[in-house]
């Protein structure tokens, strides 16, 4: 019988701990992905309909947990008690326990409804619409009014609504007769300070509206399961003034500036050349160097981060990175999902090689 105690005591122990280690995360006061500190309208919405649901519920709890505790306390059994009343059925109290519930879950369904509907409106005055492409594992955006593409970093105008159509494609893998790229598999989009998830599912463009307050860098990745990398397959939303934001457009519309001389001039001809880059990436100006297999390359530099948002964009990282891809991001390239090791296949890069297209790569601007 004691051992019994000390063994569930003991277990008791152990599953406290990590209890107290998920409570104490929840107290993070920086968590860049707390969706529970809104900074746009459309979070907003959410958020104040997660409290008024959450609200209910805590009332529901408290009201039905201190009855429970306080019958319990009050009709505990007591040496020399006698036997209480046994009671078989009450109308009354069956009627009160089945209609207030139902009351209660109609004053929640109507304001969840109601925010369903207003954030699945299509946005009509100061709308910018992004083009989102899952593929596995990053993000490509598309600005079909601009005329523009970027990767994993999306830029936006504050104070303005961002309607995005995600899609997912592979275009690594050979496509349907009749279609452009192969159709690719599930991902989600989350960036929770500007939004809650929306699915990203093949053969059907699902639409989200996101929109920002401030200037500002919004952390989100993929929440749904995609495969080997998709923990890090991550995106960062940079808000911006709409000045700022026309100037960011105006510079990524460039084509690429071909280096004259030196290292740099050297990778550029790689590049497009015997290192077969273009095959997957586009490099704006470069005669048919258009491919969506990998990120658009040409402005590399203008972001603060690659691979999934994974890694700072430095030139020790971007070597290393060439040197083998699936070692600082797990890929499987042999399928036609993430970028080889042109080391050991294909153009056998050497080191001098990589120090020229990393050469490149830093005048990206
Ligand atoms: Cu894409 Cu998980």
């Amino acid at each position: 019988m004691r051992r019994g105690l000390g063994g569930r005591l003991r277990r008791l122990r152990v599953a406290a701990v990590p209890a107290v280690f998920v409570f104490l995360a929840s107290c993070a006061s920086n968590a860049p992905q707390d969706s529970l500190k809104p900074h746009g309208p459309v979070a907003r919405k959410e958020d104040h309909l997660f409290f008024f649901v959450f609200g209910v519920a805590t009332l529901v709890f408290i009201l039905v947990q201190g009855l429970i505790i306080a019958t319990v306390i009050r009709h505990r059994h007591r040496p020399g008690r006698p036997d209480p009343i046994q009671v078989h059925g009450n109308t009354k109290l069956e009627l009160g326990w089945t209609v207030i519930p139902a009351l209660l879950l109609v004053g929640v369904a109507f304001p969840t409804i109601f925010t369903i509907f207003d954030l699945a409106k299509e946005p009509t005055k100061n709308v910018l619409p992004v083009d989102v492409y899952g593929h596995m594992w990053w993000w490509e955006y598309r600005y079909p009014t601009l005329g523009i593409s970027t990767a994993n970093e999306m830029h936006i105008p504050t104070k303005t609504a961002v309607r995005l159509s995600l899609h997912t494609i592979e275009p690594g893998l050979p496509a349907a007769k009749g279609e452009e790229f192969a159709a690719g598999v599930i991902h989600s989009f989350w960036i929770p300070p500007l939004a809650g998830k929306q699915d990203v599912v093949p053969g059907r463009v699902n639409k989200l509206t996101i929109s920002a307050d401030e200037p500002g860098t919004y952390k989100g990745q993929c929440a749904e399961y995609c495969n080997l990398s998709h923990a890090n397959m991550r995106l960062r939303v940079i808000s911006q003034e709409q000045s700022d934001f026309n100037a960011w457009v105006a510079q990524q519309a460039k084509p690429v500036q071909v280096p004259a001389s030196g290292d740099a001039a050297e990778g550029y001809k790689l590049f497009t050349g015997r290192a077969t880059c273009v095959a997957c990436h586009t490099m704006q100006g470069v005669q048919g160097a258009s491919a969506r297999v990998g990120p658009n390359l040409t402005h590399l530099m203008g972001r603060e981060t690659f691979a999934g948002a994974m890694y700072d964009i430095t030139p020790e990282n971007l070597n290393r990175w060439i040197h083998n891809p699936s070692k600082m991001k797990p890929m499987r390239p042999e399928q036609g999902t993430g970028m080889p090791n042109l080391t050991q296949t294909g153009p056998h890069l050497t080191d001098t090689e990589i120090n020229q297209l990393v050469a490149f790569l830093e005048t990206l601007k």
